[in-house]
């Protein structure tokens, strides 16, 4: 055996011995890095005979190649089995269950507008949305509260400058109301309509149950022979699911809203427990009394017409509930402002869980 075969063998067998990355980086410097052993092999090619050149240069390029690929066979399996080592020791058990908790929580306000759409999606309704800036022919107007109506100027209503009017010249206003998402659906949707309609609305008026931006969830019906037995019935059902208790009883007090004829304000039977309203029972009964919830009743006929349906075949019904009300009652909060602190306290303790969505078969606030 030459003398370059004796030395192939070697380093071969050396590089195939070296038991890590390290160890492996240094025999490919010392074979082939600028300074090392086969690099000067190469070098004293130029000064062999042509004769040796036959014998030795092949022996010498067979040498390098060797080398070459010993190296990269072993980089290879070093790294995989660095790879095997790494995989072993890192687990992940992805059957344990995610800590949400810890990721955040639901504000009250979310969690109440799921379960409000939780519980009307099963009666059949479509969640509608309309704009918060929104013009006062939508807002007022259609809802046949005319420009010098009283009721315009009980709303608190914060207007834009008139120089911001609407493409068609109506004053634009954040809206007052869930009130016009019923006129955007009206003019745009052929009955039978079926929507709720949850949302953020504004108001000039500021206590601590009253905070400039709160939310409401409108409701609309329109289809033909819809009557007030309907409206009860329908808000019976939705406060049983929501409060989930049997023993809501309500009662239909006779008021006024300018969009609907007959109006009712809808008063619900509560029971003073602990310092805390707890809904339930009749309002009339002893240790008992009543609480206003929501202002409802039949769609005024002329609002039906000012939004392109027939009065005489369409009729139906509406309510407006105010969505930071009823979490409050719910949850047993008394503060409303607190909703709208961002006090990462006050959402850790009223917050609900992200991963468990309300749904009525799995308990609507579980
Ligand atoms: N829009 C009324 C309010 O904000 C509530 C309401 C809605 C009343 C629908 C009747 C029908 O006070």
């Amino acid at each position: 055996m030459s003398d370059i075969e004796a030395m192939k063998a070697q380093l071969v067998g050396d590089i195939a011995a070296a038991a890590d990355l390290d160890t492996l980086e240094g025999l490919r410097v010392a074979t082939l890095g600028k300074a090392g052993s086969v690099t000067a092999l190469l070098k004293t090619m130029g000064s062999l005979s042509t004769e040796e050149r036959k014998t030795r240069g092949p022996e010498i390029h067979g040498l390098r190649e060797a080398v070459t690929a010993a190296l990269a066979d072993k980089k290879a399996s070093l790294e995989a089995a660095a790879l095997d080592a790494k995989l072993a020791t890192e687990t992940l058990d992805m059957t344990l269950p995610a800590s949400a908790r810890a990721a955040g929580s639901i504000h009250p306000v979310s969690q109440v507008m799921d379960e409000v759409a939780e519980i009307f999606a099963d009666l059949g309704f479509a969640v509608a949305t309309g704009p918060e800036i929104e013009d006062d022919w939508r807002n007022f107007t259609a809802l046949n509260i005319p420009e010098t109506h009283p009721a315009r100027a009980m709303h608190d209503t914060f207007y834009f400058p008139e120089d911001r009017n609407g493409a068609d010249g109506n004053r634009m206003l954040l809206r007052t109301h869930t009130s016009p998402v019923q006129v955007r659906t009206m003019m745009s949707e052929t009955p039978p309509i079926r929507i709720i309609a949850p949302g953020r609305v504004y108001r000039s008026d500021s206590d601590a149950t009253h905070t400039p931006m709160f939310h409401q969830v409108e409701g609309l019906v329109i289809d033909r022979g819809i009557h007030m037995g309907h409206l009860k019935w329908t808000l019976e059902t939705f406060l049983k699911a929501f409060f989930e208790r049997d023993d809501i009883v309500l009662r239909l007090r006779p008021s006024y809203f300018p969009f609907t004829e007959p109006s009712a304000e809808v008063d619900v039977g509560y029971k003073q427990e602990k310092g805390r309203r707890v809904v339930g029972g009749n309002g009339d009964a002893e240790g008992h009394a009543w609480m206003e919830l929501l202002g409802s009743g039949m769609v005024n006929r002329h609002v039906i017409a000012n939004c392109g349906l027939d009065p005489d075949e369409y009729q139906g019904f509406a309510f407006g509930i105010g969505i930071d009300r009823i979490a409050m009652l719910k949850y047993g909060m008394d503060d409303l402002r607190a909703f709208f602190d961002g006090d990462l306290r006050w959402a850790a303790h009223y917050g609900f869980n992200p991963l468990s969505v309300p749904t009525l078969s799995g308990g609507i606030s579980a």
